[in-house]
């Protein structure tokens, strides 16, 4: 496992990379994303970052405080609410607009809930912001994502969901119509990405594709759940801080590493075997477990791409 130092040491060493990376945070206005952000404008030269969310007075809080930390960086709020695929492709024309060229695409907007709530297009809520939303995200940013691959920078695509808890999919009914529970979403949604991934990887095969699980770290995530239960999850997590959660600043810290590390490499110049890079919350890399090989090996990677691109389909 890397020590948190080698891991600052290594964030440090992107000073050395070309100056104006240009990074997409979608969910960058609260908890990880925030974090990851903030570790993304301190340790690179001259950045220019796009932070996607709804909360206007937080976006401005975390701008303001981004150009303390970099005077000379260039930071953009694009207010979307990510549940609707619509308004995925608006903010990616919006980017698009202005960027030829993407090096890092960072994925960590969600919320949790207990029960489906369905969208205007179909989906649940939960489900198509820390699935199908980032799906679109990636596809409607992959040729801005490889123009920086072929111009010899980083191309990265990271999803920050939980890597290494893919588990049972209900293959008959992946939008979870007739499952849902928060239970089901959560393996469906992993497991979902690490397939999708796999499909993207083989085809982006310069494009590095990482997904991880942050563990636990204190953040607004139980929000969605009603003050209730977030403030007796809040007061659980602040008894158990010491043993069992990871400090927000780390979480940024080891997100980024993980983000443009350059252990963590393409398809096409990684020796290994891995598709996808996953990651725990202390950067090691997943064991694989049994469902996810069950899967791969009856090759259900396809049949979940294809899913993913008929619910494209209809939500234009
Ligand atoms: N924290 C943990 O312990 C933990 C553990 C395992 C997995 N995760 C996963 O890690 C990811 C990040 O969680 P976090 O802890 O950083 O949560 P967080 O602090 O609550 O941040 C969530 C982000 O998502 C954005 N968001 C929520 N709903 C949105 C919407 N409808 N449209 C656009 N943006 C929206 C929020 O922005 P606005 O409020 O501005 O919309 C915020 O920037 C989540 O997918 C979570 O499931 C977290």
């Amino acid at each position: 496992m890397p020590s948190l130092q080698q891991v600052k040491d290594a964030n440090l060493q992107l000073k050395n990379s070309k100056p104006g990376l240009v990074a997409v945070f979608a969910g960058g206005t609260s908890g990880i994303g925030e974090s990851t952000c903030k570790e993304f404008i301190r340790n690179t030269v001259s950045p220019k970052a796009y932070i996607i969310g709804r909360n206007k007075v937080e976006a401005s809080r975390i701008m303001q405080e981004l150009k303390e930390i970099n005077s000379k960086a260039e930071i953009h709020f694009l207010e979307c609410d990510l549940t609707l695929l619509r308004n995925v492709d608006q903010v990616c024309n919006e980017i698009k607009e202005k960027e030829d060229l993407i090096n890092l695409l960072f994925m960590s907007a969600g919320f949790l809930s207990m029960r489906r709530q369905e969208t205007s297009e179909g989906l649940d809520r939960m489900m198509a912001i820390q699935y199908y939303s980032r799906m679109r995200l990636a596809v409607n940013l992959m040729p801005a994502l490889a123009a920086a691959s072929a111009a010899g920078e980083p191309a990265r695509v990271h999803s920050a969901l939980n890597a290494g808890k893919e588990g049972k999919m209900f293959l008959d009914d992946l939008p979870l119509e007739n499952h849902f529970s928060l239970k089901n979403s959560a393996a469906q949604t992993t497991t979902m990405t690490t397939l999708a991934f796999d499909q993207l990887a083989l085809a982006h095969p310069d494009i590095a594709f990482i997904h991880t699980s942050p563990g636990i770290v204190r953040t607004n995530i139980t929000k969605g759940f009603g003050p209730v239960i977030s403030s007796i999850s809040g007061a659980f997590l602040i008894l158990l801080a010491p043993f069992l959660t990871t400090p927000v600043q780390e979480s940024g810290q080891r997100h980024l590493y993980a983000a443009l590390s350059k252990n963590y490499l393409p398809m096409n110049t990684d020796n290994s075997e891995r598709h996808v890079q996953r990651l725990n919350s202390k950067s090691e890399f997943c064991g694989e477990n049994s469902e996810l090989e069950e899967y791969r090996k009856n090759k259900v990677g396809p049949q979940i791409w294809e899913h993913t691109l008929q619910v494209f389909r209809t939500c234009t």
